[in-house]
């Protein structure tokens, strides 16, 4: 597209306005800043301008700079367009629907006034992507608010609402949501155009004193993102420059803004958060699902059953406004979790992230039934019964008697065959999985499961529905475990197996939370509680004669160490307290149950540890997309990231491993085949991607 496409400038009396209309977002892309610039010299050159509107076309203002230019290494503009606003004679008001995120709300900084319709959202996300606002917003929007509260949006990334960013004072007018903004703007420009002196932030410096006034605002940030920002750079950098911001006069402190800015683009870091969120964008496009295939409307949703993962899913409906009818055989079990789920939304209100309020209408929302027949006119149910093929047949016979056309039937089945259960019904076509993730209600993911004959229509509703309630969704085909626990299943196996070998679940531990994740995996499995793991291993014996079933594991839930619940697991815990304590009994236990066996006990370095995980997990990875079960890997990464707490910073499984080169992951795997036998057969993917030469990434190219 022609720059003069990108950006119009048309006048409209004595306001001339600059429209950037780049879609979809107005991302300011290679030629957008180039038609600001040339649109804000046109304005200033006509004698009958008096003032100007700085507007997005489409759906939003601008959300940032392109995120696809970063590292492509083009040359910084000679000018920028903040430098021309501000060298404006006349008044330039920014007028943001959609999004201000980023370059654009650092473009509206530039400005002399913004004015903002209440359904829109400001913010500066950079950090979220590995980067800070590099684009003044770290020297503009101290000076504005405080820094105070502009180092907490900046470490955030926190999107802001208008009528909060108008409270803060972001912005200086904010229009009803179905107000017409252009006029708006238009009116606001025609009143502020002879108003002189014309307001910069940059010459305001009277709020920045507030960064010393009540003890060091930088370094209680720092003890505060101190455990979720470990090994990364970006939340520091974010609070230097606005440190910078508060120390050094303007120019300069935009100066140091552009060295910490150009540090962070270039980091493996921000590399990967930008993959990232480029991957959660892809699993959106599925291949088999044409464009423009119809996405039914959902705005009544049952759920069936009322357990932990059934009210959870009943949650995330009421969360999003959709009422839910909740179906259990009986009203005992009902009311109980009922009860669940109204502890869960009183320990938000206690936390302050719900209001007594809001948590009330939410609660309104549900409604308890306990028969079939209430529920038939909903447009959406989704079955989260006992994880028992018997017992969802019976459900699904069900719902096929009551759930009127066109109804979408769901089920959160995490390991069962979604054609055995689609086959209960005389639709098949419209059974879908939904899977969620423990606890239904905070876990990010939704993995949308298609059956050999659910229809493209049902997979597109259903990925379509996983966003308004939320969720990320992303998809993948039938089989045992589906992408994400299937891939996950090796990691579970292998960390078990490296016990009998003498390692010890903290060590373990710690690797992975050095590595990144939130907790280790032995003190997850503390948390869910170790008998789950032990009924689906044993379901898995039952199926196939040469499963390995996990004798230290086995034991400790015979021995009653269910977990966190029973104050005993792989660790154990203080009464009411969550922290896991390494416990010599389950050491004693490990070197005896190990001797037994027949094995030497061993030192564990803390790399093997890392791969002996992950490289197990991406094995089974390259199988499933082999099977064309899943699209594509990065559709695993996202899987990952969302489903099991992945650090974020490191991309993805997939994206990890690719860091490390397949030709090295396979030679490690093949190595281990060799040491262990059948379980680490390298998937006949691998061996080609990296006889290839082909990153995971790629893998899709070679599978066809
Ligand atoms: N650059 C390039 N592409 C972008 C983009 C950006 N900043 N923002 C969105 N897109 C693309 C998406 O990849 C997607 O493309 P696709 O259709 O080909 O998949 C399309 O625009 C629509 O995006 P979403 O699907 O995310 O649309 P939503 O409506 O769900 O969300 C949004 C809109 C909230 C704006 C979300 O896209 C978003 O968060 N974007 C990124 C915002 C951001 O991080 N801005 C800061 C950029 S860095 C910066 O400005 C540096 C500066 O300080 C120097």
């Amino acid at each position: 597209m022609s720059e003069d496409t990108l950006v119009r400038f048309e006048k409209h009396g004595a306001i001339g306005v600059i429209t950037v209309d780049n879609p979809p977002v107005n991302a300011l892309s290679p030629g957008v800043p180039e038609g600001i610039i040339a649109s804000v010299d046109a304005g200033i050159a006509d004698p009958d301008v008096k003032a100007m509107v700085l507007i997005g076309a489409g759906r939003s203002f601008i959300a940032g700079a392109d995120i696809r230019q970063f590292g492509k290494g083009r040359p910084p503009l000679k000018r920028k367009t903040y430098d021309a606003f501000e060298a404006s004679p006349k008044p330039i008001v920014a007028a943001i629907h959609g999004y201000a995120l980023g370059g654009g709300l650092e473009n509206a900084l530039g400005c002399h006034y913004r004015i903002a319709v209440a359904s829109a959202k400001v913010g500066l996300p950079e950090v979220l992507i590995g980067l800070l606002p590099g684009g003044g917003g770290t020297q503009r929007l101290p000076r504005l608010i405080g820094p105070k509260i502009a180092l907490d949006l900046i470490v955030s990334g926190r999107h802001v609402p208008a009528e909060e960013a108008g409270q803060m004072g972001i912005l200086d007018r904010v229009i009803p949501a179905d107000g017409d903004l252009l006029s708006e703007a238009i009116k606001f420009a025609e009143e502020m155009a002879d108003v002189r002196p014309l307001p910069l932030i940059r010459n305001d410096d009277s709020k920045l004193g507030e960064a010393t006034a009540g003890g060091d605002i930088f370094e209680a940030k720092k003890k505060q993102i101190a455990r979720k920002a470990r090994n990364q750079i970006a939340p520091y950098n974010n609070i230097k420059a606005v440190q910078a911001a508060c120390e050094l006069p303007f120019d300069e402190g935009i100066k140091r803004e552009r060295e910490l800015f150009e540090e962070l683009v270039s980091s493996d870091e921000s590399k990967a958060l930008r993959y990232a969120f480029f991957a959660e964008r892809e699993a959106q496009k599925l291949p088999d699902v044409p464009k423009g295939t119809p996405v039914r409307d959902i705005k009544t949703a049952a759920v069936i059953g009322a357990g932990t993962m059934g009210g959870g899913i009943a949650m995330c409906f009421a969360d999003a406004g959709i009422p839910v009818k909740v179906l259990e055989a009986s009203q005992e079990a009902l009311d109980k979790g009922f009860e669940r789920i109204r502890n869960n939304y009183e320990v938000s209100v206690k936390r302050g992230s719900l209001d007594a309020e809001e948590m009330e209408a939410r609660f309104a929302r549900m409604e308890k039934v306990t028969n079939y027949d209430d529920i038939g006119q909903c447009d959406v149910v989704i079955e989260a019964v006992y994880e028992e093929m018997s017992v969802k047949e019976i459900v699904f016979k069900e719902l096929d008697r009551v759930m009127k056309p066109g109804a979408v039937l769901l089920s959160n089945t995490s390991a069962l065959d979604i054609d055995q259960i689609a086959a209960a019904t005389s639709r098949p076509e419209e059974v879908g999985g939904a899977h969620f993730f423990s606890p239904a209600n905070v876990m990010k993911l939704l993995e949308v499961v298609k059956g050999s004959k659910t229809s493209p229509e049902i997979t597109a509703t259903t990925m379509a529905l996983g966003k308004i309630i939320a969720k990320a969704p992303a998809a993948c085909g039938n089989c045992d475990g589906f992408l994400a626990n299937r891939s996950r299943a090796p990691f579970n196996s292998e960390m078990v197996i490296m016990l009998e070998e003498g390692c010890m679940p903290e060590q373990v531990d710690k690797v992975m939370v050095d590595f990144g994740y939130p907790m280790g995996p032995f003190a997850v499995g503390d948390l869910a509680g170790l008998d789950i793991g032990f009924a689906g291993r044993k379901r898995r014996a039952e199926a196939d004669p040469n499963y390995r079933m996990l004798p230290i594991a086995d034991k400790l839930v015979e021995m009653g160490r269910l977990g966190q619940k029973t104050g005993a697991g792989w660790f154990k815990y203080e009464k009411g307290d969550r922290t896991p304590h390494p416990d010599p009994e389950v050491a004693d236990l490990i070197r005896t149950m190990s001797k037994e066996m027949g094995n030497t006990p061993r030192e564990f370095t803390e790399d093997e540890i890392l791969k002996r995980l992950l490289f197990s997990s991406v094995n089974e990875a390259c199988k499933i997309l082999e099977e064309k079960i899943s699209y594509r890997a990065s559709d695993v990464d996202v899987m990952w990231l969302y489903g099991f707490g992945f650090p974020r910073y490191h991309g993805g499984l997939m994206y990890w491993a690719d860091g490390l080169g397949t030709q090295d992951v396979y030679n490690q795997i093949a190595a281990w085949h060799q040491q262990y036998g059948d379980r680490w057969a390298p998937s006949a993917l691998l061996r080609k991607l990296a006889d290839t030469g082909t990153a995971f990434r790629e893998a899709h190219t070679l599978v066809g």
